[in-house]
């Protein structure tokens, strides 16, 4: 391939929801897609970048010439992330769940005459949170997304601080907006000195304005 901004850069990317198991057959899981997630890797080794994806379950094409590995579970997808570091750039674009079955039954729950089951959840690990959080082994860039249905600047900027992200992309994902599943998004990048508003644009518009941004930000220090 050839040079680009990104050359002589581990960029790693987590794109799709997690499927988290109530038994064999059913699963908690939500609407994203990965197509933001994908977009991003694909843009990342566009600029130059060796790529490693994480994706939890899509409909979606592996990206060329990126490394992609597929989990379903948020433990899955945080085993995954930790043995693919060290990384220049970190992007978290996946939808964790952020709960799983306290306990997963070994065979189908049977409709029975005792009404509905009664679900008992347990928090799955904060992937971002904890990556950001590490001291040693630390990604220079950490990017966050935060998906939200209310004011998505107020809540992104929130999440900046509470999970300790350089930037977190933040995109109101209302059904109505379509953002979920959809071929655009509109984001607003929230960095510590101020927020950028970027227009409607495709996902992979949006990736690849990230990139190049990360790109510049991470400049010609030390790589990985
Ligand atoms: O996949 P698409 O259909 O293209 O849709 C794109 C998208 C809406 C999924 C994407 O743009 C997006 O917003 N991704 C983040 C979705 C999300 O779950 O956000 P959150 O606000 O719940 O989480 C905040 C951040 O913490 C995210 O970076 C998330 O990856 C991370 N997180 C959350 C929980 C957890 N247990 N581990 C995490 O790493």
């Amino acid at each position: 391939s050839s040079s680009g901004p990104l050359t002589g850069r581990h960029v790693l990317v987590t794109a799709g929801p997690t499927y988290e198991p109530l038994d064999p057959v059913r699963f908690i899981g939500n609407r994203s897609s990965g197509k933001q997630g994908y977009a991003i890797a694909a843009a990342a080794a566009r600029l130059g970048a060796r790529v490693t994806l994480v994706a939890g379950p899509t409909a979606l094409p592996d990206p060329k010439g990126v490394a992609t590995v597929h989990v379903e579970t948020a433990r899955e997808m945080f085993d995954a992330v930790d043995a693919a570091l060290p990384a220049d750039i970190a992007v978290f674009a996946a939808a964790v769940a952020d709960w799983r079955a306290a306990s997963v039954e070994p065979e189908k729950i049977k409709k029975g005459e005792d009404g509905p089951p009664q679900l008992r959840l347990v928090e799955n690990p904060d992937i971002l949170k904890t990556i950001a959080s590490r001291g040693f082994g630390r990604p220079p860039l950490v990017i966050g997304f935060a998906a939200e249905t209310g004011n998505a600047v107020a809540l992104g900027s929130k999440k900046l601080a509470s999970k300790g992200a350089d930037w977190i992309v933040a995109n109101d994902v209302s059904p109505e907006r379509g953002i979920f599943g959809g071929d655009h998004n509109e984001v607003h990048v929230i960095r510590r000195d101020g927020v950028e508003s970027w227009p409607a644009l495709s996902k992979e518009d949006v990736a690849l304005r990230l990139m190049r941004a990360a790109a510049e930000h991470v400049g010609a220090s030390h790589r990985n």
